[in-house]
């Protein structure tokens, strides 16, 4: 049996003195659209941070196929295929978008590059359109495209997400799922957290909900989504199927899953 493509355990990390996650546990197989939902402050973005080394795990275990991550730092572990888009500042707006790829491409081996940038291109046609456009004058989501494009340059086996459809206008919510749906199927794993849960459970083939530090719930996407509980405290009212017999509004302005 092979290992799963990230497990975590027990983990506990924080800030300074003060515990954030106090013993989460998170699985994601390979191929696999994961979801992290839950209030804010629960710790989501902890969780992606300390298992991508940029928060000081106090214990517990972070295995990456097997192999134990925890403590590793980011650089490394992008070279061995985890790489995390956090939600904010993840590209440099002063720089062009074939800057801001080749800036990304600089952890891959020298020999490795052109390829790899060139397979990025095929994935996001406003890269080859606008290459010398500066980031910072992209909308939000293409600037969020520019983001994934430069976690995708190098060749990550598994993404971490924080919030990438979070700020977007509805329109740009849209096209950012799909390309994680085109993410997903090109068999690179997606480990990400979401405020437009309806959304994102709805694409995942696992979520999780995570409460002031502790797992709360955890299913398949569907059955998450079909929760009355987990829909009553997590999903801001009744779950889907309950109430499109009672109104066909969405709570919280989400858009509602296209599936
Ligand atoms: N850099 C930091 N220093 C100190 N405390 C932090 C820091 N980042 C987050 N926290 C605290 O950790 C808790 C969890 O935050 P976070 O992981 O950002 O939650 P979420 O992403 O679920 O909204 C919150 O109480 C928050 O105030
Ligand atoms: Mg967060």
């Amino acid at each position: 049996m092979t290992a799963p493509l990230l497990e975590v355990e027990g983990l506990e990390a924080g800030y300074g003195d003060v515990l954030v996650l106090h013993g989460v546990a998170l699985r994601a197989e390979r191929d696999e659209v994961v979801s992290i939902i839950g209030p804010n402050g629960a710790g989501k973005s902890t969780l992606l941070k300390a298992v991508y080394g940029l928060v000081r795990t106090s214990a517990g275990s972070v295995r990456l196929a097997g192999e134990e991550i925890a403590g590793v730092r980011p650089d490394r572990l992008t070279r061995r295929g985890l790489n995390f888009v956090p939600q904010l500042d993840n590209v440099f707006p002063s720089l062009s978008i074939a800057e801001n790829l080749k800036v990304s491409a600089l952890a891959l081996p020298r020999a490795e590059r052109a390829a790899a940038l060139e397979r990025v291109h095929d994935f996001f046609p406003l890269l080859r359109e606008r290459p010398r456009q500066r980031a910072g004058t992209l909308s939000g989501g293409q600037r969020k495209l520019v983001a994934l494009a430069r976690a995708l340059v190098t060749g990550p086996r598994l993404l971490l997400l924080d919030e990438p459809s979070a700020g977007l206008a509805p329109q740009a919510v849209g096209l950012v799922f799909e390309k994680l749906a085109e993410i997903s199927a090109l068999g690179i794993g997606i480990v990400m957290v979401e405020q437009n849960a309806r959304r994102a459970l709805a694409l995942s083939h696992r979520g999780y909900v995570l409460d002031l530090g502790r797992n709360a719930y955890e299913g398949s996407g569907r059955s998450l989504l079909d929760d009355p509980k987990v829909a009553e405290l997590y999903l801001g009212g009744l779950s889907r199927s309950a109430s499109s017999s009672i109104s066909t509004s969405t709570p919280d302005g989400m858009n509602p899953p296209t599936k």
